[in-house]
């Protein structure tokens, strides 16, 4: 069967840095399946040789060396680009006339992708239902849509609602791009795949969890829509659950859509909620030094550029155990880390009273930049008594020269192919929402904690170290461990 990706929102920025060169590293892999073009749709007025020529410059832009001008001469001729308006029913007519010549008349499998403006989702999946472009009977029809997914419980709510109306949720693939990166699908083959580390993965072992997702980055040019987001919703509901859903869940009965989603989303029905105290209690907010005169962000903005939450996944697993998110810009590094704090060992046997006390072990899950995972222990230092040392043990993910494949090359060929597994399930985004909708309006409201502000390129504000040790913890503050 042939497929035929079609993109709406074509003249955009993801659509360039993102799609476009995703889909031709796919090609240059030779994992592209064959008889699959591309269609851009948006309002500009572009023919397809101007559009594949603007798409040209910007994937070689963009892959730098990875690009070579052979393979992107196939490529671009799988590239078509048909104009039209996303609110215009008589240009979906004219669409699907188009997509009807270009297959050549024979059924072929569409995804539909909505990269767009967030506003205009409903309207892409509206139209598509008019003008008879949702109907597969003949061949399968999918709708990607990109995040965010709503801003709160409600809107999120009512996105499903219209999409519903349209597309079946088998139909429906929303995109958190943190599920494409390799090294969040590696957890699963990590707990899964192997028979030692999952006895451990439990309250009798772990004493916490910390995820840390940290951006080197500031706002930059996207202050107006940030000052309207902060941390928690562009970073927590989304992609923060995502890593703690896959740290925290039971073995699915199988790898498939429904069986891990399944398990995903009883993590957050286990997640407890935040009453009275634990509002103020159970997270820290911050904002880096100068961000209110960055362009777009209102003068005394109180949106957090930064937060730590304490969550409590309330299941026999998990009970007892805290899990620490914490994410934000302006920090010393990029990284993305799981931290599996084991317990101490119960009784000391070496060296009791002097320094060389024994420690924790410690699992690194590292997810970004480089990936890989490291183990923390304890050895002897060689040729002493009996003093210990802390030793790791290190595993990098890819072979060395080897490039990690884009989040995005592995969510739109599972699109095109129709695996849904990387994919959140409507229940798993509104779960997600009801979680953070409370702690977004307390902290809006005047019983809200102290925005701590915080240096650019430290680790946050300082009260979020004071408020781990008092809870006799650290947190892992080491740049990337991997190289
Ligand atoms: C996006 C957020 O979803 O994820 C950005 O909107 C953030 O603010 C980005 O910078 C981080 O993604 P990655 O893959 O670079 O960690």
């Amino acid at each position: 069967m042939a497929h035929t990706m079609v993109i709406f929102g074509a003249s955009g920025d993801l659509t360039s840095r993102k799609l476009i060169p995703a889909l031709y590293r796919v090609h240059q892999r030779g994992r592209l399946p064959d008889q699959t073009r591309v269609v851009g749709v948006s309002r500009s007025q572009f023919t397809d040789e101007a559009w594949r020529k603007q798409l040209a410059e910007s994937t070689a832009r963009f892959l730098g060396q990875e690009f070579d001008s052979s393979t992107w001469g196939e490529f671009s001729q799988r590239i078509h680009y048909h104009p039209g308006d996303i609110q215009a029913e008589e240009d979906f007519l004219t669409l699907a006339g188009r997509l009807e010549e270009l297959e050549g008349g024979r059924p072929a499998d569409r995804v539909y992708y909505i990269a767009t403006m967030p506003q205009l989702y409903e309207s892409a999946a509206a139209q598509l239902g008019k003008a008879g472009l949702a109907d597969d009977s003949s061949a399968a029809r999918r709708i990607v849509i990109e995040k965010p997914f709503g801003t709160n419980l409600e809107t999120a709510r009512q996105l499903n609602q219209s999409i519903a109306k349209v597309f079946r949720e088998d139909q429906v693939y929303r995109i958190d791009h943190y599920l494409g990166k390799e090294t969040v699908q590696n957890i699963l083959v990590l707990r899964f795949g192997n028979s030692i580390f999952e006895p451990l993965w439990n309250r009798s072992y772990i004493d916490h969890v910390q995820i840390t997702v940290a951006e080197e980055v500031v706002v930059g040019r996207r202050g107006d829509y940030y000052d309207r987001s902060g941390v928690l919703r562009d970073m927590f509901q989304n992609h923060l659950f995502q890593l703690m859903m896959v740290t925290a869940m039971e073995g699915p009965v199988k790898f498939n859509a429904d069986s891990v989603r399944d398990e995903k989303v009883k993590v957050l029905r286990a997640v407890r909620q935040f009453q009275g105290a634990d509002f103020a209690d159970c997270g820290i907010r911050g904002q880096y030094q100068g961000y209110c005169q960055e362009e777009g962000v209102a003068p005394n903005s109180p949106t957090e550029t930064f937060a730590a939450l304490r969550l409590h996944v309330d299941n026999w697993r998990w009970k007892g155990v805290p899990f620490y998110l914490r994410s934000g810009k302006g920090l010393s590094c990029r990284t993305t880390q799981i931290v599996i704090d084991f317990r101490e060992p119960p009784h000391l046997l070496f060296g009791e009273g002097k320094k060389s006390m024994p420690q924790a072990n410690r699992l690194v899950i590292q997810i970004q930049p480089a990936e890989g995972i490291q183990i923390h222990f304890q050895s002897k230092v060689p040729d002493q008594e009996m003093s210990l040392r802390q030793s790791q043990l290190d595993f990098r993910f890819a072979s060395r020269g080897q490039s990690m494949p884009d989040s995005y090359e592995r969510l739109l060929l599972d699109a095109l192919q129709g695996d849904a597994s990387l994919f959140a399930r409507s229940d798993e985004v509104e779960l997600a929402w009801e979680i953070m909708d409370p702690i977004i309006a307390a902290w809006r409201s005047p019983a809200a904690p102290p925005m701590h502000t915080y240096p650019v390129a430290g680790w946050g504000p300082e009260a979020s170290t004071e408020w781990m040790q008092e809870q006799n913890r650290t947190w892992f503050d080491v740049c990337p461990v991997i190289h």
